[in-house]
């Protein structure tokens, strides 16, 4: 990622811009394939899913109307980074995204982002543009779709439905198997012909969902190859990545850094720690991954590293909580903003993370009673059951490790002795302003479990 907003094409190609699709396509898909797999780049986007994997996947689906969409709907709060990259360097976001349909030879590119980063869609615009009349990314054709505020938007299935106009609503199947604008059943064994009046055979149409981040990587990996990329990070995940940091900190930001740096690292030495004399209680790796705690802030920022402690990388964003701050608050913000961002297609994802939310306002309030805690944890163990996306399961790991890692704190309330903190505010960053703070989206206390708002 640059470290500052490169302004226009001929910037861009002064510094290598423009050689890593060049290079993709003198050397043809398969070396496409082959460069990213020696790379050992791993997704930006959350899970860290093997990125050469994923392509080679979909070029060898069966299949004729491939699709690439690149997601930058950056929804994961405390994550700022896929943003920094669209303001800052759109252009190797868009590269990327025609290297990956020169390698599963795709007919069409969609870029996802959302109607509200105004800023961000100009510049993707202009850069689409550019990169187009300049002849640089070939004649598939670029389409940037504008989707809505909704976290689910930036899940991989509920960003198709954006793209082909729906609400972002996630699908049983993953875009490999039914990518976009596919016409086969979703959904197995049907006894009647699927869409009435479809002529033709059906097609599943595998598609390609990268992340932004994800992307830019790759056109540096094409431009200057894979050994230069891994360089630096560690062997299971090469490279860097930006991360963002913020919360109880004194210099938020978002910070590129080795892959496998100390998480330390970055809340110490680039956060300058904790304001006021105060220290770190837990850190929170956006809303999908367990808690970690003071004790475990020498983890390593990497894949595999966080796995190890039984928590994950995620997206890369970090979300400080000082030792004043309960426990009980930041699972019932957290479990708050899953419930209300959760679509309901599944009954257990969204009655349950009501039930746990509701059942963590009622000990936050002091009218809790111990046996809430087994009604938390039985509801916990179900919030997951047949569903169709991750959402239920990033319930589940958040309230569970809180609740697990900070028993005092909920027996605090249970007696009715607390007097920590409880102003948590689930970091959904909208901005980062010219003071070098971040700016909060603070209407989503406002939202309602059915997406409208209390005004
Ligand atoms: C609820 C939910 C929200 C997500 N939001 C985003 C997002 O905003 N941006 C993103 O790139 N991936 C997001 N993901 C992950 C995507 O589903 C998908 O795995 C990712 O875009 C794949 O890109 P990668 O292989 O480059 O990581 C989300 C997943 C879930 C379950
Ligand atoms: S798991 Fe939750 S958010 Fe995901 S599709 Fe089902 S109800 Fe919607």
């Amino acid at each position: 990622m640059p470290q500052r907003a490169i302004v226009s094409l001929d910037e861009y190609l002064d510094g290598a811009g423009g050689q890593g699709i060049s290079n993709a396509r003198r050397s043809g898909p398969d070396a496409v394939l082959d460069e990213i797999s020696r790379a050992r780049l791993r997704g930006r986007g959350g899970a860290g899913f093997p990125t050469g994997t994923k392509w080679r996947t979909i070029r060898d689906a069966a299949g004729t109307d491939k699709y690439v969409v690149a997601n930058g709907a950056e929804g994961e709060p405390g994550t700022f980074k896929d943003r920094t990259i669209m303001r800052f360097c759109p252009y190797e976001v868009v590269e990327g995204a025609a290297i990956a349909a020169h390698a599963v030879s795709a007919v069409g590119i969609f870029i996802v982002t959302k109607r509200s980063f105004t800023n961000e869609v100009a510049r993707l615009r202009a850069a689409v543009d550019e990169l187009t009349s300049a002849g640089l990314v070939g004649d598939v054709p670029i389409e940037i779709v504008e989707g809505p505020d909704e976290y689910l938007f930036g899940e991989e299935t509920g960003a198709l439905e954006v793209i082909e106009g729906n609400d972002p609503l996630p699908r049983v199947l993953r875009p490999y198997q039914h990518g976009l604008f596919a016409t086969a059943p979703q959904l197995g064994w049907e006894s009647h012909e699927q869409l009435p009046g479809h002529a033709g055979e059906h097609t599943a149409n595998p598609t390609v969902v990268s992340n932004v981040e994800t992307l830019a990587h790759a056109t540096w990996i094409m431009a200057l190859g894979a050994d230069e990329f891994s360089r630096v990070g560690v062997p299971s995940s090469p490279g860097t990545m930006p991360f963002t940091l913020c919360g109880d900190v004194d210099c938020p930001g978002v910070y590129e850094l080795p892959m496998g740096t100390p998480l330390r690292t970055l809340v110490d030495d680039f956060g300058a720690g904790v304001p006021g004399g105060r220290s770190p209680k837990m850190v929170l790796s956006g809303v999908a991954n367990p808690v970690i705690t003071a004790a475990e802030l020498d983890v390593r920022m990497d894949f595999d590293a966080m796995a190890a402690i039984g928590t994950g990388l995620g997206s890369g964003g970090f979300v400080v909580y000082d030792d004043t701050t309960c426990a009980v608050a930041v699972a019932r913000a957290f479990s708050r903003f899953l419930w209300v961002e959760s679509c309901g297609q599944c009954p257990p994802c969204k009655l349950g993370s009501g039930t746990i939310t509701e059942v963590l306002e009622l000990i936050e309030r002091g009218e809790g009673a111990a046996s809430d805690i087994g009604r938390l944890q039985r509801t916990l163990a179900t919030v997951t059951d047949a569903n169709r996306c991750y959402l239920g399961a990033e319930e589940q790991r958040v309230v569970g490790s809180v609740l697990d890692r900070f028993p005092e704190d909920f027996g605090a309330h249970l007696t009715g002795s607390c007097d920590l903190r409880h102003d948590v505010l689930v970091p959904k960053i909208v901005d980062f302003d010219e003071t070098g703070r971040f700016v909060f989206d603070h209407r989503q206390l406002q939202k309602r479990p059915d997406w409208t708002y209390d005004d």
